[in-house]
């Protein structure tokens, strides 16, 4: 993490197709970002992990694509068009806006350093509102979701009817979400259209004591295990009574050692009934659940995982970066991805195009894409080939040579330790996944 600051993987993520800024050509756009061919990949690979993790490895967690667009009282309901603002102040001087309660407003303006410049504070909905319908008035507005979580808790009683799920069970959604933040600064770790990665776990009143923690751990394993973080670079933060929703019983938030220090990556919150209680109250329709074996009927507590799908992006390429000095004074770039989440696994280059090489190599790679996603390259020298490869964090390079043509073996070559093993063709799918299999950051 020493030599990691955002400007270099802003830097890196231009240079190397992960990350754009939105509408760039027309100056951009504050709050939006593209996600290009190296950024979408290891964006869906971060996602699909979650999603198998959740609903696959997981008991009784059922997935749902919720819409959008959703009815307004929806946001009524769940206390977002009273609640769900920021403080907000602007300097005079200078026109820079801030959030109230990130700065000092004794303190000089940061931007323009006028002193007592700033406006009174006041509320600032952070919901996107548009109009339904041909109309553009009070009644045909709506809103862009500023959570996944709400379609959940809207659709709990069509899971329970639909599917043969019993309590305790959850339900996982990734999604758009979007928020008119204030300050969007630190590139895409706050941003006004966003990726969440949500789960909704049901469960009988009193027994969220034993799921609480069991959640917890879980999120926190996902991490270390899966994604392959550095243990060191997360750490817990328990909610204090000035930060705890007043409905909620506990809350802690998992955060990351970004560039510019700790900050929430996740959030595992036991909400009790407040939610579906409230929908019950502003729809009219019983949300209560009627256990099948002794016939209680309750409202279902919740312990909700939240984490940021967009958020976890900025997680993984922060941990994955590492200038490395190499001997003779050579700096290389590399990202140390999990080999299971890397846009490109494996990269098949032909030592030199001339004498049938870059044939034979093209085969190979169209042979690998079965099982693994491909990159071919067969421009420019073999070591700046290697150091393309470092930087877009590709784990394992297979290198097609003279002895190829004779042997039918390729040299592997790992990403993290640089070193090289020959292995038979007919032996190299094989070593590949025992490699990712096995794989430990160094
Ligand atoms: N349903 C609960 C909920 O939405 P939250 O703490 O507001 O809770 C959960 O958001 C997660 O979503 C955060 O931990 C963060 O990872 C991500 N997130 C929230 N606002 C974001 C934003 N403006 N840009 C990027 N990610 C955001």
């Amino acid at each position: 993490m020493a030599n990691v600051t955002m400007d270099k993987i802003v830097s890196l993520c231009k240079r190397r197709g992960f990350i754009f800024q939105s509408s760039e050509i027309y100056g951009g756009l504050n709050g939006a970002y593209d996600y290009g061919p190296m950024g979408v990949q290891l964006k869906n690979n971060i996602r699909d992990m979650w999603w198998k993790e959740m609903t696959q490895l997981h008991d009784g967690i059922v997935g749902l694509d919720a819409s959008i667009l959703m009815h307004p009282r929806v946001w009524e309901a769940s206390g977002h068009v009273s609640n769900f603002t920021d403080p907000m102040v602007d300097c005079k001087q200078c026109k820079s806006r801030f959030r109230a309660d990130q700065i000092d407003l004794e303190a000089p303006c940061p931007v323009c350093g006028t002193r007592g410049s700033f406006t009174t504070p006041r509320n600032f909905n952070l919901m996107f509102a548009t109009h339904i319908g041909a109309d553009v008035d009070a009644a045909s507005t709506i809103y862009l979701r500023p959570e996944t979580a709400q379609g959940i808790y809207v659709d709990f009683k069509n899971v329970v009817s639909s599917s043969r799920v019993k309590i305790p069970f959850g339900i996982a959604q990734v999604g758009k979400s979007f928020r008119n933040e204030i300050t969007t600064k630190n590139f895409i770790f706050r941003s006004c259209e966003f990726e969440q990665m949500e789960m909704q776990f049901f469960c009988k009143p009193g027994t969220d004591e034993k799921w609480f923690p069991y959640w917890r751990e879980q999120r926190m394993k996902f991490y270390v295990d899966k994604l392959g973080i550095v243990a060191d670079h997360l750490r817990w933060h328990q909610h204090g009574p000035d930060e705890l929703a007043f409905y909620a019983k506990d809350a802690y938030d998992i955060q990351f050692l970004f560039p510019m220090g700790w900050q929430e990556l996740e959030g595992v919150h036991s909400r009790t009934d407040y939610d579906l209680t409230q929908h019950q109250k502003f729809s009219g329709k019983d949300q209560t659940y009627l256990d099948p074996e002794t016939n209680e009927r309750y409202i279902p507590y919740v312990v909700e995982t939240s984490a940021g799908l967009t958020r976890n992006v900025l997680m993984v390429m922060s941990d994955a970066y590492e200038e490395q000095e190499l001997e003779g004074g050579d700096v290389r770039t590399v990202l140390h991805f999990h080999p299971a989440i890397a846009p490109v696994t494996v990269a098949v280059l032909p030592l030199v195009k001339k004498d049938g090489l870059a044939e034979f190599a093209s085969k190979l790679e169209h042979e690998l894409r079965e099982d693994f996603a491909t990159d071919y390259d067969q421009s420019g020298a073999i070591g700046r080939r290697y150091r393309r490869q470092d930087e877009i964090g590709t784990p394992y390079c297979v290198t097609v040579d003279y002895d190829t043509l004779q042997d039918n073996t390729v040299t592997l070559r790992f990403r993290d330790s640089m070193e090289q093993e020959r292995v038979k063709i007919s032996d190299l799918v094989e070593r590949i996944k025992k490699a990712t299999k096995e794989y430990k950051r160094v």
